[in-house]
């Protein structure tokens, strides 16, 4: 259940410099690698001659070699040569759009017509030297729906990140959430808190005080097919909160690329992009060792969950309104997949 006509972030440019990688995107096994002049490719994994994956091949001259007998294969699916066989009425291999763009490579798994560049999103941080953007990557036994609930939840952190970012004042704050054509956004302001371990350490990071209250937000933005920007911060308390000026406050977006590897497992690209003290790269490193732990925290939760799920699927679940966010996300997808397996438009619905 996922929709295949959707950019979906496939890998990080760094995974395919040195040699081809196999990765499934959507139950589809991929082969991403750079061919010629460099510039990235991506093709069914499966060699035409006698179906081994392409990606236990090597990159010859913008070639790919297949590894087990030499195919030659090149990067719109069609074999170039092979060792002693004339190759004209070999069958091509599916390509699929692919691009790099904003230090991710992106796939289209979907249908390669509807392909558009310029439905990848925008990424504010990506190449301006005011923000700086530290992240990894998980692989995680789940549905990707089920990540999606978790990010547009954050009440877990009380409870899941009770050392770093949770704290109570966030299951006392009750948030708002909303629907606006494909766009979900779920909102928590807190004022006069004190401010949990890894805000502590962003204040100091922008050389603020971290004995101070302060005034903390929340905003979940789910988007299509399976991203959640978050913007999180904490500013001096009584300064204008979200508004504060820049110099009062510390804050980011938290980056989350969901790709569907099956049903019940996921390729998690995470991160955070800040625009305060951006040249730091200690700051930088210490954030995302500071965000790598807290993720990691969620994973067996998600993945016990996954397998309670699978084990009683006719358990009927609760749909409370800490859970709107999440609820609200899935009706959007329904509503574009149900849409995309007719092929027609999808037209959004009203806000409820
Ligand atoms: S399986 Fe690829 S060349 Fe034989
Ligand atoms: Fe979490």
């Amino acid at each position: 259940m996922f929709l295949n006509n959707a950019w979906y972030v496939a890998c990080m440019p760094a995974e395919i410099d040195d040699k081809p990688l196999g990765r499934t995107v959507c139950k589809q096994p991929i082969v991403f690698y750079r061919g010629g002049d460099g510039v990235v490719a991506a093709l069914e994994d499966f060699c035409p001659h006698r179906g081994a994956p392409l990606s236990l091949g090597r990159v010859i001259e913008g070639k790919l070699v297949c590894g087990y007998h030499g195919l030659e294969m090149g990067c719109d699916g069609k074999t170039i040569a092979m060792p002693g066989q004339r190759v004209r009425g070999f069958a091509p291999i599916r390509s699929y759009p692919v691009v790099e763009r904003h230090g991710f490579v992106w796939v289209w798994p979907g249908d390669a017509a509807q392909a558009n560049a310029a439905l990848i999103p925008d990424c504010a941080w990506a190449d301006n030297p005011d923000w700086a953007y530290g992240g990894g990557l998980f692989h995680i036994g789940c549905d990707y729906r089920l990540m999606v609930d978790n990010l547009m939840d954050l009440t877990h952190e009380t409870y899941v990140h009770a050392t770093s970012i949770g704290q109570k004042e966030i299951d006392d704050t009750p948030s708002v959430t909303k629907t606006e054509g494909d766009q979900v956004t779920t909102s928590r302001f807190m004022a006069n808190i004190t401010p949990p371990p890894f805000w502590k350490l962003a204040l100091r990071g922008n050389h603020l005080p971290d004995d101070q209250s302060v005034d903390r937000w929340q905003i979940c933005h789910f988007s299509p097919p399976s991203q959640v920007m978050i913007e999180v911060g904490v500013a001096l308390a009584g300064q204008g909160g979200y508004h504060a000026d820049a110099k009062v406050k510390a804050s980011s977006v938290v980056v989350d690329f969901i790709t569907p590897e099956s049903d019940t497992s996921i390729w998690y690209f995470w991160g955070m992009a800040r625009n305060f003290n951006a040249r730091d790269k200690a700051l930088t490193a210490a954030i995302r060792d500071g965000q790598g732990k807290i993720f990691s925290e969620d994973l067996e939760m998600l993945e016990r969950q996954q397998q309670n799920l699978l084990a009683w699927p006719e358990r009927a679940l609760l749909k409370l309104n800490i859970d709107a966010g999440g609820v609200q996300a899935r009706r959007v997808l329904d509503r574009l997949i149900a849409a995309e397996r007719v092929g027609a438009p999808a037209s959004p619905v009203s806000a409820s």
